[in-house]
């Protein structure tokens, strides 16, 4: 969809815990606005990508600091759905559950928050964009006019992940047990909700939505309607 000449192009965050329903709301509410969709996670995910390649994370556990020169040179771009590393595709290789393991530990780290909060400003200089994480409305963009805090309840978030996990996974590669995805996901809450730097939290500007028993539709709707009820104000 074409973005309407004249009209107020704005940025809408969209943050929550883990499966909450983000990327997919996100993604959906972008397109219908004609809006750029950013997906920090994705770039999160990147960084603890190359970190396990190098086989890195142990030293960078003893010694934080040391992650600096993880993010020297380090080109993230998305090309649609696709999110490319160093000019390398990584799309399927960034949702594996290794990757999801340690990405809570690489997050916590203040020169990766630096770095990446940079590039998140810049990505949305032009506005227009709808961008989903942990502190896109907190930390990121806290002048976003529209702010919204997706939750859901911790077994339906596992359950979510898994079915795309089975819808991911190639055919024979053993996949967790459901009862250890929603510890894990429930851990990696805890973690991006403790961390000293940009932690999980709600905005208190944000409109919280319990995705729990709302299809996509609807919740996509919703997001979708506060968007225009705000740009049509702005006009
Ligand atoms: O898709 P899912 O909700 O599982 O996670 P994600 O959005 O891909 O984010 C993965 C991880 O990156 C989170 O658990 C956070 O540790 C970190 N993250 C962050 O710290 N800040 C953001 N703005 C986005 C993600």
């Amino acid at each position: 969809m074409k973005q309407e000449i004249g009209k107020k192009r704005i940025i809408i965050a969209i943050d929550g815990p883990a499966a909450s329903g983000k990327s997919t709301t996100a993604r959906r509410v972008a397109q219908q606005l004609g809006y750029t969709y950013i997906d920090t996670g994705a770039m999160y995910r990147t960084v603890t990508l190359k970190a396990l390649q190098q086989g890195v994370l142990d030293d960078l556990r003893n010694s934080p600091e040391s992650v600096s020169s993880l993010l020297q040179d380090i080109v993230i771009r998305f090309d649609g759905d696709r999110v490319l590393v160093d000019g390398r595709d990584v799309t399927a290789e960034i949702r594996e559950n290794r990757v999801s393991r340690e990405v809570s530990f690489i997050s916590s780290l203040k020169p990766v928050r630096d770095r990446l909060r940079e590039m998140q400003r810049e990505m949305g200089r032009q506005r227009a964009v709808v961008m989903d994480g942990r502190d896109i409305g907190t930390v990121v963009f806290p002048d976003a006019e529209l702010k919204i805090f997706l939750v859901a309840d911790a077994r339906k978030r596992a359950e979510r992940r898994y079915a795309e996990l089975i819808a991911t996974t190639p055919k024979g590669t053993e996949l967790p047990d459901l009862d250890v995805l929603e510890e894990e996901i429930k851990r990696r809450d805890r973690d991006d909700a403790e961390r000293e730097h940009a932690p999980l939290r709600k905005h208190p500007e944000a409109h919280e939505i319990d995705t729990s028993d709302l299809t996509i539709e609807r919740q996509v709707d919703i997001v979708y309607n506060l968007a225009l009820e705000i740009e049509k104000d702005d006009r």
